[in-house]
């Protein structure tokens, strides 16, 4: 089983937990009781400590309907889960954050990178060690509702028929040419995006086209065969720049006031759309709602951080490439607002660094090719004019017998962080 397999590994994971468990040794359990900063209760019970935490950091995936595989939005069903929830809560892969969120490189904003304090790692953990225990059904906090929806929605792009992905794949990822929201330049200040069927669609991207010249190529690559759109796992195929990143579960996203990513007036945009058929092929028809202003005040880029130069090894855990890119000199002092990192299967760990000063702006310990999206910082890092960032990525080659080299498809590798600036 490939890399890009793992959706269904981890489901097989999960089912595997599913059947009653008595109480657990748990080496991940104990291994995060002395992350904890606080001392934990004695006796830590779901009603009291755990359902608290769930709610607030699992439940909007992990519910009826939710897009997770399983629910967790109570007692009985959360109880044979407790080892695996302190399980993948200590080893940082749930909640689905891929960047480090502790505090160690910079502190994002808790919508776009949710993330668990130690003592609430450490609660899970304590309650699986403990068996689980209910405690006071009374005391058990009421589940919140499910996330909002985006408000004020300004335009609507939407496939323009339903598709069926390729039942005999396990992955497609097919880019869809959508109409432009408007016939005069607008600004994207927020968006959400609504799966046409949750069931299928992993993460999307809007791409807006650099050029005329790009709106050829993609309805190029639309033709080449009856079905809509065109295999595009890599990109657009096209020069472009992402205008939305949305993973499952991704709350409608703000981008910072006052800002604003451009979409020309009249050209057309591109849908990609990762389709996951691990619960079977179903028929979507995907829509992104956008948030839009005539105008903004700092005009927001997505600036590609790389290192496209890629011949990677085979056979090896850990081959590190390396690119930099300096921030276009006539935006003058400047601020980097969030990170958007990609890299494709074989990625494991990934750093983004300030050069003149060295410091951290980006910290990945678990690439994730299904959870990419734009993480915001709680306040932008300031960058000199003309600053240059330099990108490290980690890739595990130990599947591959041949060289791997940049390139758009899943076999091929990337190493990017898009940056969202603006000036300063
Ligand atoms: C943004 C949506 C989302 C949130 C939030 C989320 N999960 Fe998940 N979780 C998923 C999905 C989807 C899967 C199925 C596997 C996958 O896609 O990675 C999953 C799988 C799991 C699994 C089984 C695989 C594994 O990694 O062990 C566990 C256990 C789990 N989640 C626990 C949690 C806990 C505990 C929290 C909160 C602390 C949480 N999840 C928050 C979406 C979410």
């Amino acid at each position: 089983m490939t890399k890009h397999l793992s959706l269904s590994a981890l489901f097989a994971f999960a089912l595997a937990h599913c059947a009653p468990v008595a109480p657990l040794p748990g080496d991940a359990a104990a291994l995060d009781v002395a992350q904890s900063d606080a001392a934990l209760p004695s006796n830590v019970t779901w009603s009291e400590h755990v359902a608290p935490i769930v709610f607030e950091h699992c439940a909007s995936c992990h519910r009826a309907g939710g897009i997770a595989p399983f629910s967790l939005s109570n007692y009985q069903a959360a109880r044979p889960m407790a080892a695996a929830m302190a399980a993948s809560s200590a080893a940082r892969t749930m909640p689905p954050t891929l960047v480090d969120n502790s505090g160690a490189c910079n502190a994002y904003d808790h919508q776009t990178a949710d993330w668990l304090s130690n003592n609430e790692v450490a609660t899970l953990a304590a309650w699986a060690q403990q068996g689980a225990p209910e405690g006071d059904p009374a005391r058990t906090p009421a589940l919140p509702p499910p996330p909002m929806g985006l408000a004020n929605v300004s335009a609507r792009i939407e496939m323009s028929a339903p598709f069926l992905p390729d039942a005999t794949r396990m992955d497609e990822i097919r880019c869809f040419v959508v109409d432009a929201p408007s016939a005069t330049d607008q600004f994207v200040t927020g968006y959400s995006v609504e799966p046409g069927d949750p069931r299928v669609v992993h993460h999307v991207i809007l791409y807006a086209l650099d050029s005329e010249a790009g709106v050829a190529t993609v309805t190029a690559e639309d033709a080449r065969d009856a079905r809509a759109g065109y295999d595009c796992p890599g990109g657009a195929m096209a020069p472009a720049y992402p205008a939305v990143l949305w993973a499952p579960g991704g709350p409608p996203t703000a981008l910072p006031s006052g800002t604003g990513l451009r979409i020309a007036g009249g050209r057309k945009l591109v849908l990609q759309v990762h389709y996951n058929m691990q619960q079977g092929a179903f028929e979507d028809r995907t829509r992104v709602l956008l948030q839009l202003a005539p105008r903004v005040e700092r005009e927001g880029r997505m600036v590609a951080i790389a290192a496209t130069n890629l011949r990677l090894p085979p056979r090896m855990t850990d081959v590190v490439a390396q690119g930099s890119r300096a921030i276009p000199a006539s935006l003058g002092r400047s601020r980097l607002w969030g990170v958007a990192p990609h890299m494709h299967t074989l990625g494991t760990d990934m750093q983004l660094s300030l050069r003149s000063s060295s410091r951290c702006a980006m910290d990945l310990h678990h690439w994730n090719f299904h959870w990419q999206r734009l993480f915001l910082y709680s306040a932008p890092l300031d960058l000199n004019a003309g600053e240059t960032l330099d990108v490290r990525c980690h890739f595990d080659t130990s599947s591959k017998n041949e060289v791997t080299t940049w390139g758009e498809s899943t076999t091929d590798e990337m190493c990017i962080v898009y940056g969202y600036v603006t000036s300063a």
